[in-house]
């Protein structure tokens, strides 16, 4: 059984070695220092944790919608922003992501996210959770891949 909790800054290298085991695309990569700052500085981001083991995170930060791959309707507003949920490949598939990512909404209603338009365990995780596709561009990645934006209005 995994909980979940606050991350803390000793979390950063559990954090950085999940991530670079096997992410969906290149672009969701970080460094290690990035993530010590992330671990550091983003208090309001949670771990998953197996025998106290950290195994997976979502990370984010609160943001302005006023972007230009955001629709107008929503440019007045400020969202959380998760910049990376991940879980280790060896637990995934327990239900680790889906937790962390209702965690997240009952602590912050209004979310804006996205994603490689392929990475459809993701989409699921997402749009099971109230999520709606608010704009599509194709190709957004290195590997062609187009994204999806998605947004939660608690
Ligand atoms: C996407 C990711 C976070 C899912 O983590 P996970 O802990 O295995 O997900 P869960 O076990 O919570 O699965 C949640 C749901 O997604 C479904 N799912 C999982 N993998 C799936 C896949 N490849 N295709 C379709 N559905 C999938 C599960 O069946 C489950 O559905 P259910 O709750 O209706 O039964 C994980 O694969 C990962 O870390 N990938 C790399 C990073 C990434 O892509 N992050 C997301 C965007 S930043």
């Amino acid at each position: 059984m995994f909980k979940i909790r606050h991350i803390t800054p000793e979390d950063a290298e559990a954090c950085f070695i999940t991530q670079h085991a096997n992410h969906y695309h290149e672009g969701g990569l970080y460094s290690e220092n990035a993530m010590k700052f992330i671990s550091k500085f983003l208090t309001d981001s949670w771990v998953a944790t197996v025998d106290d083991k950290v195994v997976g995170h979502v990370i984010g930060l609160i943001q302005n919608l006023k972007d230009p791959n955001i629709p107008e309707e929503y440019h007045n507003l400020i969202a959380y922003n998760p910049l990376d949920n991940c879980v280790h490949p060896d637990y995934r598939m327990n239900g680790i992501s889906g937790a962390l990512t209702t965690h997240l909404c009952e602590s912050y209603p209004m979310i804006k996210t996205q994603i490689h338009a392929d990475n459809t365990a993701a989409e699921h995780i997402l749009l099971t959770r109230d999520f709606k596709i608010v704009r599509e561009i194709p190709n957004f990645y290195k590997d062609g891949g187009g994204t999806k934006i998605l947004i939660r209005e608690g």
